[in-house]
């Protein structure tokens, strides 16, 4: 089966890697093309470097495309007339809806977003499929995918808000220590580095301990949070102040993804 991957930015080239590393693609399965050809001719030796997107298209029986919305639509343009009958077309966009790709390309079409975590394989890949995608097809992308992490299949209104808990989570959470880290080098002497490490390796221990034990929060908060104790008056500041940060959150990048989808759309119709 051959797997091509039209874009080498930051996502295609994590798709190769992660493919051919946990070498759930060959090297002779693999086509590879990008507009700037200069940046993947080096790459001959690990996979095909395509010359076209069209001669990727004619080959390829699953198509990562793995450029940005503003590209997409001329690129399904160019392709349309190339994609093999049965072949499925895997956009990496969340914001480019099927209704939008099908007024193009007619067939199977499934969205994977994959999360920064798939560095280290601990992606959970969101997925969803248009209607003509079959079973087997399905297992054949989670079998790729899985290579990075998990997968989880949504409905196709869902991923925006799957995106937000797997996608956009690192980055919310790496936001909330560090401003928990920076408060608390303001009353030690331990340095900046010595604390990052004791709190995320806390981060790591509390979320092991949680799924593994399956404990909820609030039982995390019982175990630890003693009654008149030094924890509980921490979290009760947490409790008591982060909900409008956390509210604050959402309504702000609810509203942005709702924006980006129009615009997405809007590109996809002028
Ligand atoms: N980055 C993330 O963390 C992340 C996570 C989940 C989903 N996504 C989605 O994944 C998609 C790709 O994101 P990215 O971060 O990988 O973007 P990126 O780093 O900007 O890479 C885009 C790639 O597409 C290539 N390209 C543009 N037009 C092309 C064309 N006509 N034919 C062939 N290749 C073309 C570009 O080639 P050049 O080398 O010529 O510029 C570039 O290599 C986006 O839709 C994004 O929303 C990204």
């Amino acid at each position: 089966m051959k797997i091509g991957i039209i874009g080498y930015g930051s996502m295609g080239r994590m798709l190769l890697e992660k493919f051919l590393d946990g070498k759930c693609v060959s090297s002779e399965e693999l086509l590879l093309a990008n507009r700037t050809i200069e940046k993947i001719v080096h790459l001959k030796d690990r996979c095909t470097v395509c010359e076209s997107n069209q001669e990727l298209t004619a080959e390829a029986d699953m198509v990562f495309l793995c450029v940005r919305p503003v590209d997409m639509k001329d690129i399904l343009l160019e392709i349309k007339d190339y994609i093999k009958e049965d072949a499925l077309l895997v956009s990496l966009n969340g914001s480019i809806m099927f209704e939008q790709i099908e007024r193009i390309c007619k067939g199977k079409i499934a969205k994977a977003i994959p999360s920064v975590t798939a560095e280290v394989n601990q992606s959970q890949t969101l997925v969803c499929y248009n209607e003509r995608v079959t079973e087997a097809d399905k297992e054949c992308l989670i079998g790729l995918l899985s290579c990075m992490g998990t997968v989880i299949e949504l409905p196709e209104q869902e991923m925006g808000m799957g995106s937000e808990l797997v996608s956009c989570m690192p980055g919310f959470i790496a936001a909330i220590f560090q401003e928990l880290c920076a408060s608390a080098k303001k009353h030690t002497s331990l340095s900046e580095s010595q604390i990052a490490r004791m709190v995320l390796q806390t981060m790591v221990g509390t979320g092991t301990l949680m799924l593994e034990k399956e404990y909820s929060f609030e039982d995390v908060i019982a175990r630890v949070a003693t009654k008149g104790g030094i924890t509980e008056e921490g979290t009760k500041v947490i409790q008591e102040q982060f909900p409008v940060v956390a509210d604050g959150v959402f309504e702000k990048t609810l509203e942005k993804r709702r924006q980006t989808t129009e615009k997405a759309r809007e590109s996809f119709e002028g």
